[in-house]
């Protein structure tokens, strides 16, 4: 008897493991070989194809695949809308790129639109809090550097899970808070994110309470995922680019696996080249990379990565100091024909204000890096005539408010409306666009 649709797999030796109560039973480590590293099989992918062009579903949520995620009963389902949401194309990036002589769509994926906590989490956080729920779990460990937390604590706050959440030191004032409104715990570590995830483990060791996988997580992987389904079914053409900002790299694996899944089912997508943005200010993966590069990929290089021990960074959200994924991400972008690159962190108020004067739309400051990224590779040939390029728009202005008051530039100081200069929008725009232009 089959007694459920999925199974995971021990990636390093394809040891089967029943389930989610199996894979705890196992203590989250493969019985044969002992490693962590597990993936999502299903039984069978016949229906795969007409669940993604389905015009009957009744939810656009990832719970629209619920056959294709690893939860057995729909009545465990906690979700907030998390998936459903617009893939727009931004024609105002195309025509910057024809300026540039570069033929291309351009889209983006608007997870500041994910209904619960406004970021792309929303979708992991979702599964998580099912699955936790499926298996009567009552006490979750995440460690986070901020918007994993905060949709965490959503979901599991749905789910009537305690949730802790370790955030490093830097971690945003908004980040903190936003667990800690639901009434869920938070401990903000005096370190960075290495330290808050050790101190994360120890905590739930010390209770037996569970902790999340990190960016391999099937759950998270599984729920992310996903968003490849969503552009078959939305988009005419698949994406042949696919930028992000880079922190550990679930985003990218998680495409990497829903292509394998649906390749051979004979749908249109094959894997886009990886444009993968870190910040300037916590870019070891970008600095592993271009040694990498230099010596055109030795042998080991995906073993060769520096660690940095409290990144300054800006953008906190980003700072995974040390990469201990690269082994994975650098794989998946050599192989997709992609790049890691870093973007500079004091340009990412320009490229929010020209972004914002053209859409309306208000980018935090992770999604900055990566549409910065976007500028800076039209300029450096990653993208080419004929792509379609879709952009991660990761998290909306309002996760980082202190980001949003460093955007104001059209504030005069006055007491007499004499002193009050008027404003010429279109010179405003120029000037924005100049700004983007010497990026
Ligand atoms: C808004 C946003 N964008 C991008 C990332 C990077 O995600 P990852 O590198 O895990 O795919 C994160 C999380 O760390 C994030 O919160
Ligand atoms: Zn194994």
């Amino acid at each position: 008897m089959k007694v459920s649709k999925y199974c995971f797999k021990c990636v390093s030796c394809g040891k089967t493991v029943d389930g989610f109560g199996q894979w705890l039973s196992y203590g989250r480590k493969c019985p044969e070989c002992g490693k962590e590293r597990i993936e999502t099989f299903y039984y069978d992918y016949s229906s795969l194809k007409s669940l993604i062009y389905s015009k009957k579903s009744n939810t656009n949520t990832i719970w629209r695949y619920f056959d294709y995620l690893p939860l057995d009963n729909k009545n465990n389902i906690v979700s907030c809308g998390e998936g459903d949401i617009n893939v727009e194309r931004w024609k105002f990036l195309e025509k910057y790129a024809a300026s540039l002589n570069i033929n291309c769509e351009v889209w983006v994926y608007r997870n500041d639109e994910n209904y619960a906590t406004g970021t792309f989490k929303d979708a992991g956080a979702s599964l998580a809090a099912s699955v936790l729920k499926e298996h009567n779990i009552e006490n979750y460990v995440v460690a986070s550097t901020g918007n994993v937390a905060n949709a965490f604590a959503y979901y599991m706050s749905k789910a009537g899970i305690t949730l802790y959440a370790f955030v490093p030191e830097n971690a945003l004032a908004m980040n903190s808070a936003g667990v800690s409104y639901y009434g869920q715990g938070v401990f903000r570590v005096l370190g960075d994110y290495a330290k808050a995830k050790k101190v994360a483990k120890e905590f739930a060791n010390k209770h037996n309470f569970l902790v999340t996988g990190g960016n391999t997580d099937p759950l998270r992987v599984e729920a992310k995922r996903t968003m490849v389904f969503d552009w078959l079914r939305n988009m005419p053409e698949f994406p042949t680019v696919y930028l992000q900002s880079l922190s550990g790299g679930t985003g990218p694996i998680a495409i990497e696996k829903a292509i394998r899944e649906t390749e051979h089912l004979g749908l249109p997508c094959k894997l886009p080249r990886f444009l993968m943005v870190q910040p300037d200010g916590c870019a070891p993966m970008v600095h592993a990379w271009e040694k990498a590069k230099t010596h055109s990929f030795p042998d080991g290089w995906l073993n060769d990565y520096p660690v940095y021990d409290n990144p300054e960074t800006k953008i906190p959200t980003l700072a995974t100091g040390n990469p201990a994924t690269y082994s994975i991400v650098g794989e998946l972008t050599r192989r997709s024909g992609g790049e890691i690159f870093s973007f500079e962190e004091s340009k990412c108020e320009d490229v929010v204000r020209a972004v914002a004067f053209e859409t309306l739309v208000g980018t935090g400051p992770a999604s900055a890096v990566a549409l910065g990224g976007f500028f800076k590779a039209l300029k450096n040939g990653m993208i080419k005539n004929g792509d379609v390029v879709m952009i991660n728009i990761g998290e909306g202005l309002n996760r980082a408010p202190e980001f949003l008051k460093s955007l104001t530039y059209t504030e005069q100081k006055v007491v007499h409306p004499d002193e009050c200069e008027l404003i010429d929008r279109k010179k405003l725009q120029n000037d924005l666009w100049n700004k983007i232009n010497l990026l």
